[in-house]
């Protein structure tokens, strides 16, 4: 028999918890990425299996989560089919307060951030290891660029106080994000103000998207050792 494992428990809870609340028949919705995000996805298989769910269609956030839809006969359409979703539902690296994020370890920031804005509502699930007081403390902020300005991108954000790394895969080539860029993982000693950073790293030529996800997440659902909590902005 498999290892109980509690987070990827919890992390179900915190899934299950958000179907329920914000996916609704006959809509269209955002499916994010990541261990979390893939319970989600389950989840809505599991109640279209059961008929207690229908006809919702998913714009999936990652090829990744694109396979797992399919193998869940969840149905798939693409932003250009269906530009406005009513709910995204996503996890996240850092949870601060005022449901500041931190996402992109997965590697699927850029596709996430675009399928946030789409949606009517942008809503989080995540265990309570992602709970954090302030940004940055628990996770780098991946930036994605593009591979041509990777160097050059390195040293702007260098000049922004931060200490980027590039992101390699297991095999130790640079890692290759779904839209074919490359992500500098930035450490910073501090963030005191992440908006102005976010600016300021969109600033620097070369660089598509960071992981930075400010003012956009309405309700956050973080499953604990005393259940899930639902936390607003
Ligand atoms: C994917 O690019 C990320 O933004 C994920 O949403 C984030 O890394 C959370 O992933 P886990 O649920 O696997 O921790």
């Amino acid at each position: 028999m498999a290892d109980a494992d509690p987070l990827d428990d919890r992390k179900h809870e915190a899934a299950v918890a958000a179907v329920a609340a914000h996916v609704r028949s006959g809509t269209v919705i955002g499916l994010g990425s990541g261990s979390t995000a893939n319970h989600v996805v389950r989840e809505i298989g599991r109640l279209l299996g059961s008929g207690v769910l229908r006809e919702v269609v998913g714009v999936p956030t990652s090829e990744r989560t694109a396979a797992l839809a399919r193998g869940l006969d969840v149905p798939l359409t693409t932003l250009d089919e269906h530009p406005r979703l009513a709910v995204a539902l996503d996890g996240a690296d850092e949870v601060a307060p005022g449901l500041a994020l931190v996402k992109g370890l997965g590697g699927a920031l850029l596709r996430e951030k675009v399928v946030a804005s789409a949606a009517e509502r942008f809503v989080v699930v995540a265990d309570h290891t992602k709970e954090v007081d302030r940004l940055g403390v628990r996770a780098p902020v991946p930036v994605e660029v593009i591979v041509f300005a990777e160097r050059v991108c390195a040293l702007g954000l260098e000049a922004l106080g931060a200490r980027p790394t590039l992101r390699r895969s297991a095999d130790g080539s640079p890692f290759v994000t779904d839209e074919g860029n490359h992500i500098l993982d930035c450490r910073f000693d501090r963030i005191d103000d992440p908006e102005e950073l976010g600016r300021a790293i969109h600033d620097v030529a070369g660089v598509v998207e960071h992981g930075l996800f400010l003012g956009r997440a309405v309700e956050a659902f973080l499953a604990g050792p005393d259940g899930v909590r639902r936390l607003l902005p």
